[in-house]
C-alpha cells in the first residue's frame, strides 16, 4: 500500500512533468509531514527548489502546478507563505485510509524497492564473562535494528560476532587448571568462570609468576595443545549456555554465532596478503597497516596529532610476539561476510569508544576494494542515578542478568498494587513481561548517541514515557472489544470519519507506514518508539473525546476499527522494538 505521502509525491511529480518541466535525474517532488497542523497535513516545497531551475518567483511555481496538480478526493492544496504547496487530506481520504488499513497484513507500510543484504553484528559478548549492563545497548537496539529491516524487506543476517578468542583465554586455562570449583562449575557455570576469571586476574596484578603462567597457557591453546583446547572448548559451550539463557529472557536470536575464534584460520593467509599488496608492513617487529595518505590528516583515521604535527596511528595486525588480534579477526570477518554472504551493508552496533577501530578497519577494507557500505551504530553509556556509569557496590558493573531481575521485580510492585484482577502466576509472567519491555523501551525511545540514566521507577510507571504506558494503551483497546456482545467483521466496515478526535487518531494510525522507513536512515529505532508514544496519546485523546460503545451505527463501527487498528498498530511496533504486548493488565 502506498502511503498518502507516497501518493501525494506521486501526484506532485506528475504535475511537474505535465508542466514540461524537465529535471535533474536525482530531483525528488519532497513531501513532507507538516510541523504544524493548521497549515495542513503535508507540505513541499518542492516550488522553492525549482526556483534556480526555472529561474521564476516560487509562488508562481507553486500556483502553476497547484492548476495542473490532480488530487481528486486525497487532498486539498493551497499556497502558503514564499511557495509552499500545503495539503490537506479530506475526510473520504482519511475514511479510505482507515478501510485500506483494515485489509492490510503490513500496516500500511510499504515494502522496499530495492532490498539489500544487510548483515546486522550486535550485542558480540566476550565469552567467559558474563554479559554487563554494557551489552544491554548493543543487543537491543541491534535486535530492534533486524526486527525492523528485515520488515521493510530487506534480507537480513544477524551474527553475534563474540569474544571466544584472546589473551583473556590464557588466564582462564590458568585459573581452570588451578583453582576450578566442580560443583560451583555444576551448578552456575558462568559465574564460576567469573569468578575464576577475576581470581586469576587479582593473582596476575601481585605475582609476575602467575602472569608468565597465564602467558604460557595462551602460547599453548594457540599452538594448538590438546589440552588446553579441550579447556577452551568447555569453556566456550557454557558460556554459550549462559548466554542464551539471557537471548530467550530478552526474545532476542541470531542467525550465526561467528564468533572471533571461527577466523583462527584465515588470519595467517590474509596478514600475508596484506603485507604481500602493500597494505601492511613492518614497525618495531609487528605488522601494522599504515595510512593510505589519500586524505587529509584530519580526516585520516590513520594519523593523529602529536606535539603540533601529524604522527602515524597504525593498526596492528600482527603482534610482535606473532599474535594476530581484534583488529585483524575483524578484517578476516569483512572478507567473510562480503564472499559468503553476499553483504551490501555491514551495520556494527557497538560502544562508541571502538569509533577509531571501526574508522581504521573500513578504511582499510575500501583500500582493499570492499564496496559494501560498513557502518558503525554506535551508542553512549548508561548512567547510575548519580550521573556517573551504572555500577553495582562493588564497583563492577551489574550484570544484565541482575539488571533483568531487578526490572522485573520493580514491575512486580506496580502490578501488586494494581492489577488484583490477576492471578498469580498471570502477575509473574506480567511482570516478565513488562520488566523486559521497561528495559527495552527506555533503551529504544533514547536517541542511541546519547548516555540515559537508569531509573528502575520511573521505567515501569504506568504514566510517562514508558513501555508499561504503551502496553497498557493496547489492552485499553482490547477491553473496548471484551465490553462488546457481537463479532465485527472490520472487512465490511466503511469508515467515516468526521470529528477531529477520528481525524487526529487516523493521521496517527496511517503515518506508521511514513516514520517507519525513516528509522533506517540514520539507523535510529527512537524514531519508532517515540512514534508509538504519540500514536497512544492521540488514542487517548480519542477516547476521551469520542465515545465509542455509547454510539451507533456506521459511526460506531468506525471507531470500533479506529480502536482495532491503533491496538494492532501498538502490537506490530513494539514487537518491532522486540517487546511483547500482554493482552490483559
Ligand atoms: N566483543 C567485542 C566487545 O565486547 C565487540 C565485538 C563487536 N563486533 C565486531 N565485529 N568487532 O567489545
Amino acid at each position: 500500500m502506498t502511503t498518502i505521502q507516497g501518493q501525494l509525491q506521486e501526484k506532485l511529480t506528475n504535475a511537474i512533468t505535465k508542466l514540461g518541466i524537465d529535471l535533474p535525474a536525482d530531483f525528488r517532488a519532497a513531501v513532507a509531514i507538516s510541523a504544524d497542523l493548521r497549515f495542513g497535513d503535508y507540505q513541499s516545497n518542492v516550488a522553492m527548489m525549482l526556483k534556480k531551475h526555472l529561474g521564476k518567483n516560487p509562488r508562481e511555481i507553486a500556483t502553476e502546478l497547484v492548476e495542473s496538480l490532480e488530487l481528486g478526493d486525497l487532498a486539498t492544496a493551497d499556497i502558503a507563505g514564499p511557495g509552499f504547496i500545503n495539503f490537506r487530506v479530506t475526510k473520504e481520504a482519511w475514511a479510505e485510509k482507515v478501510n485500506a488499513l483494515l485489509g492490510d497484513a503490513r500496516y500500511g507500510v510499504p515494502s522496499v524497492v530495492s532490498p539489500q543484504n544487510i548483515v546486522v553484528d550486535f550485542s558480540a559478548p566476550n565469552v567467559a564473562k558474563p554479559m554487563h549492563v554494557g551489552h544491554i545497548r548493543s543487543t537491543i537496539i541491534g535486535d530492534s535494528l533486524s526486527r525492523i529491516s528485515s520488515f521493510l524487506g530487506h534480507n537480513v543476517t544477524t551474527d553475534n560476532h563474540i569474544g571466544d578468542w584472546g589473551t583473556q583465554f590464557g588466564m582462564i586455562t590458568y585459573g581452570w587448571k588451578n583453582l576450578l570449583d566442580e560443583a560451583a562449575l555444576a551448578a552456575d557455570p558462568l559465574q564460576e568462570l567469573l569468578r575464576i576469571y577475576r581470581a586469576v586476574n587479582k593473582l596476575c596484578k601481585e605475582d609476575e609468576a602467575v602472569k608468565e603462567q597465564c602467558k604460557l597457557e595462551l602460547v599453548k591453546l594457540q599452538g594448538g595443545d590438546a589440552e588446553n583446547a579441550d579447556i577452551w572448548q568447555k569453556c566456550v559451550e557454557v558460556s554459550k549456555l549462559g548466554l542464551n539463557a539471557i537471548y530467550d529472557r530478552l526474545d532476542v536470536s541470531f542467525d550465526y554465532w561467528h564468533g572471533e575464534s571461527y577466523y583462527n584460520d584465515q588470519l595467517a593467509p590474509l596478514v600475508d596478503s596484506l603485507e604481500k599488496e602493500g597494505h601492511a608492513r613492518e614497525s618495531n617487529g609487528a605488522l601494522c597497516v599504515f595510512s593510505g595518505e589519500a586524505v587529509d590528516p584530519k580526516q585520516d583515521p590513520f594519523k593523529e596529532k602529536r606535539d603540533d604535527a601529524w604522527s602515524d596511528l597504525p593498526m596492528i595486525v600482527r603482534k610482535a610476539d606473532g599474535a594476530f588480534n581484534y583488529a585483524t579477526t575483524d578484517i578476516a570477518t569483512v572478507d567473510f561476510r562480503l564472499k559468503e554472504w553476499n553483504a551490501d551493508k555491514i551495520w556494527y552496533v557497538v560502544d562508541a569508544r571502538q569509533a577509531l577501530h571501526f574508522r581504521q578497519l573500513f578504511d582499510i577494507s575500501a583500500r582493499r576494494g570492499c564496496d559494501a557500505e560498513l557502518e558503525h551504530v554506535p551508542f553512549g553509556t548508561i548512567l547510575g542515578k548519580d550521573g556517573t556509569p551504572l555500577k553495582t557496590r562493588d564497583g563492577d558493573l551489574p550484570q544484565l542478568g541482575d539488571v533483568l531481575n531487578d526490572a522485573v521485580a520493580q514491575s512486580r510492585t506496580v502490578i501488586d498494587e494494581k492489577s488484583d484482577h490477576l492471578s498469580s502466576e498471570e502477575k509473574e509472567e506480567l511482570a516478565e513481561t513488562i520488566g523486559i519491555g521497561s528495559v527495552k523501551f527506555t533503551e529504544l525511545s533514547h536517541n542511541r548517541n546519547s548516555d540515559y540514566v537508569f531509573d528502575l521507577e520511573k521505567m515501569v510507571a504506568l504514566q510517562g514515557d514508558t513501555a508499561p504506558y504503551l502496553q497498557y494503551s493496547r489492552v485499553r483497546c482490547l477491553s473496548i472489544f471484551r465490553k462488546l456482545d457481537e463479532e465485527i467483521d472490520f472487512a465490511k466496515v466503511s469508515a467515516q470519519i468526521t470529528e477531529d478526535g477520528e481525524i487526529s487518531l487516523t493521521r496517527m494510525l496511517a503515518r506508521y507506514g511514513e516514520i517507519l522507513p525513516n528509522v533506517l536512515d540514520d539507523l535510529r529505532p527512537n524514531i519508532l518508539a517515540n512514534y508509538l508514544l504519540e500514536l497512544a496519546r492521540s488514542f487517548h485523546s480519542f477516547f476521551e473525546a469520542c465515545p465509542v460503545l455509547q454510539s451507533e451505527g456506521e459511526t460506531k463501527l468506525t471507531r470500533l476499527a479506529l480502536c482495532e487498528l491503533t491496538s494492532r498498530i501498538l502490537k506490530h511496533g513494539l514487537g518491532l522494538l522486540g517487546i511483547k504486548t500482554p493482552d490483559r493488565m
